[in-house]
């Protein structure tokens, strides 16, 4: 008997594996953890009817690291399933759409977060562009996705997708051919008057082994100076909305 074929990137266990967004030792359990990192960067709303928009919400794991920060909670994604497990757990409106062209307004936005997406679509610095687009000025930018190194393919896709543990994500999750070059996404947001500040992200080690055994609930991530795996990137739209102006 063959092996069963793996389409790389499959989209479709987006829907298929909607059920198991919130599971805790489930294959989305480490966006959890991220999601809990980018609440801790996200300010507090500084104006009435501020919004955020949330990238590839997938099922809204951002929304409890939020909450009460004054924002409405804009998900956007392109899983149905997935959207319907946002608003069941308090994503304010959802929105079926490609990410490459966002279904918001110019400067509209106080916040816009894209966690874990970029290294799924196949022309992320449109989606940068997009992101920077429909920011206000003096709006905030976050994401995080995963480097173009070949250290990042062989711990999440050959490593992760392959060790029988808790959490880990699904095979054919990634396709390390759509990896994103830190680079090209600092000109891409720059472009979009958006300077970013870029650093990476790694799960606490001492945390992590013994919530394999199942003896933590999460994981906490944290900052680091190396950014060849997983990273997180952050900034502010200019005044103007142009590079290079405060
Ligand atoms: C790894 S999940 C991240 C979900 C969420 N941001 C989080 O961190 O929990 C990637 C998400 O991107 C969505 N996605 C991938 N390509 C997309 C596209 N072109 N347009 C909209 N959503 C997309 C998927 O449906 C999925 O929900």
């Amino acid at each position: 008997m063959g092996r069963a074929r793996v389409t790389a990137n499959d989209l479709t266990q987006y829907d298929s594996l909607a059920d198991q967004w919130w599971d805790p030792r489930g294959p989305f359990a480490a966006l959890g953890w991220i999601a809990a990192k980018r609440g801790e960067l996200i300010p507090d709303a500084t104006r009435e009817d501020a919004v955020l928009v949330d990238v590839a919400c997938g099922g809204g794991l951002l929304h409890p690291h939020i909450a009460g920060k004054g924002y409405r909670h804009v998900g956007v994604d392109q899983s149905e399933r997935s959207l319907e497990v946002a608003r069941a757990h308090g994503v304010d409106e959802t929105l079926l759409s490609d990410v490459a062209s966002l279904p918001m307004p110019d400067n509209s936005v106080d916040v816009v977060v894209a966690g874990q997406c970029l290294e799924h679509v196949p022309e992320p610095y449109k989606v940068v562009a997009e992101c920077c687009r429909v920011l206000r000025p003096g709006g905030t930018l976050l994401l995080d996705t995963i480097a173009d190194t070949l250290l990042a393919r062989i711990l999440i896709v050959t490593l992760t997708e392959n060790l029988p543990l808790p959490g880990m994500a699904p095979k054919g999750c990634h396709d390390h051919r759509l990896f994103i070059n830190r680079p090209r996404l600092l000109e891409a947001a720059a472009q979009g008057g958006v300077p970013l500040r870029i650093y990476g992200l790694w799960p606490q080690a001492r945390a992590l082994i013994p919530w394999f055994f199942n003896l933590r609930s999460t994981v906490p991530m944290f900052a680091t100076r190396g950014s060849r795996v997983m990273f997180q990137a952050i900034g502010t739209k200019t005044a103007t909305g142009r590079r290079g102006e405060a």
